[in-house]
């Protein structure tokens, strides 16, 4: 028995069913539900589109698109659910206003499911690198608001102390990493940002079609001109996208385990909303959320591993396997928006202990090369000022003291050179030598804002655009 829902029933006399049809539909459609009013509003610009070429009358194009309204009202008060039974999105979309009039029969001319599923995705992506980097802006802002706090910080190479720097010279650099996954997003974005309708199933269509009209109302920037091009390239744009959501979450992983190694330290205190207990010892209070938002980008790996391994080996044209980078998308858009919000909300209430970073910088001799330095400065070759320094570091190791106790007559002695006291004292002190203190301007952050609200209002437009033509079509 043929299942009359099918749209493409016509060569079958059975179609799929029970573990196939499920396995056709049943987690598609569950995704596809994130693109009905995307594919609402494609559909509204098709046909528009062919109105405008004269090939739907305006009694066929009117019905239709008032059939669509209907649709996206229902699905914007969630009264608009997918049936599985209808394998996608787009078949559900046609169907249903299909149910509305007849005329709706006449909307998938020139065009196919392969271009259709593409300018859906295009459209949701769109929207969800604009949240997505508005929340990335957030976090920089964050982070921003850390930098003004003036406390010495502990930097490290292979674990061991390394050099006193401040907080704000460590902020410097996620505002700097995270500034870089803020432009490999709107870099995707603009690849994106195409129009694929007109590829139709793989080798675009005769009919007469506008394609840089659809595109102006639909808010793209230009056409995407190969249509054997817009259906073998599925994928590539969703792993480029994984990719920079890779990137960000190795970039707030970093950061949490930062978090972890110096709360184990105690020189950062996590506050106790941001951290949890255990059941058993009393005294725990441990670093959950962070070595979780650590743990995340794994799942990023894996997404990105998933969103690859799909286009390996395919050949041109449409194939089915691609249905499968919606998942790796949509999971890395929800890993990545669900992670920023948590690594704000830390370090907005993380606190540190400057005397126990104090500490650790002396144990850790962290001025050792200031003094070799100094020396350098004095005269002395800079290997020759290593090794005396290194001598002195030597000393005391094994005394168990800091080289902040050292006298300038010890260094003058292991060095050959007159040594002041105000010398030492300047090389010696963690606090003098720490690296940089400036906070991150509010010019660092206000271009990406920027950014964002310019395609945010270039997509306002593009909707009010359609709205106008579709309305001057319904009458
Ligand atoms: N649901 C399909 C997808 O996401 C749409 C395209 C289906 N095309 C086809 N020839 N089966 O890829």
């Amino acid at each position: 028995m043929v299942n009359s829902k099918m749209l493409w029933g016509g060569r079958f006399s059975a179609t799929p069913k029970g573990a196939v049809r499920a396995f056709l539909s049943s987690e598609n459609v569950a995704l596809d539900a994130r693109l009905v009013p995307y594919d609402i509003e494609g559909s509204m610009a098709h046909v528009a589109m062919l109105h405008k070429q004269g090939i739907l009358k305006k009694q066929e194009a009117a019905p239709i698109l008032k059939a669509l309204q209907q649709l996206s009202s229902r699905s914007q008060k969630n009264e608009f659910h997918l049936d599985a039974e209808l394998e996608d999105v787009h078949m559900n979309v046609e169907a249903e206003a299909t149910k509305l009039t007849s005329e709706a029969k006449k909307m998938h001319t020139a065009r196919s499911r392969n271009d259709q599923v593409s300018v859906d995705t295009r459209l949701y992506l769109r929207d969800e690198i604009n949240k997505t980097s508005k929340a990335l802006v957030l976090l920089i802002k964050e982070i921003a608001f850390l930098s003004k706090r003036k406390t010495i910080f502990p930097s490290y190479t292979h674990m061991q102390v390394a050099q006193p720097i401040t907080l704000s010279f460590y902020c410097r650099a996620y505002a700097d990493a995270f500034s870089r996954d803020f432009a490999r997003l709107s870099e995707c974005y603009s690849r994106i940002n195409l129009n694929p309708l007109g590829a139709g199933a793989v080798a675009g269509t005769t009919w007469n079609i506008d394609r840089e009209h659809t595109a102006k109302l639909l808010g793209f920037s230009g056409v995407q001109h190969s249509p054997l091009d817009v259906v073998t390239s599925r994928g590539e744009m969703e792993a480029e996208l994984i990719f920079a959501l890779t990137m960000l979450l190795t970039h707030t992983g970093r950061i949490a385990e930062d978090i972890c190694f110096l709360s184990a330290k105690r020189l950062a205190i996590l506050s106790d909303a941001t951290s949890t207990g255990s059941s058993m010892m009393p005294q725990k209070k441990n670093p959950d959320p962070m070595e979780l938002l650590r743990g995340k980008t794994a799942r990023m790996h894996g997404l990105l591993m998933h969103s690859l391994s799909l286009m390996k080996g395919l050949p041109s044209g449409y194939n089915m396997d691609s249905q499968e980078s919606k998942y790796a998308v949509m999971h890395a858009l929800d890993t990545a928006q669900e992670c920023i919000p948590v690594l704000c909300e830390v370090l907005a209430t993380i606190d540190f202990d400057p005397e126990a970073i104090k500490e650790e910088l002396e144990k850790g001799y962290a001025c050792a090369t200031e003094l070799a330095d100094l020396l350098a400065r004095k005269g002395v070759p800079f290997r020759s000022a290593h090794e005396i320094t290194g001598k002195l570091v030597k000393g005391c190791v094994a005394k168990r003291k800091y080289l902040s106790t050292l006298t300038a007559n010890e260094v003058s002695a292991v060095s050959g050179m007159k040594i002041t006291d105000a010398e030492l004292k300047g090389v010696l002190n963690v606090d003098k030598t720490s690296r940089m203190h400036s906070p991150i301007s509010p010019e660092f952050i206000s271009p990406m804002q920027k950014a964002v609200s310019e395609r945010e209002e270039k997509l306002t437009a593009a909707k009010k655009l359609l709205e106008k033509e579709v309305k001057q079509i319904t009458g």
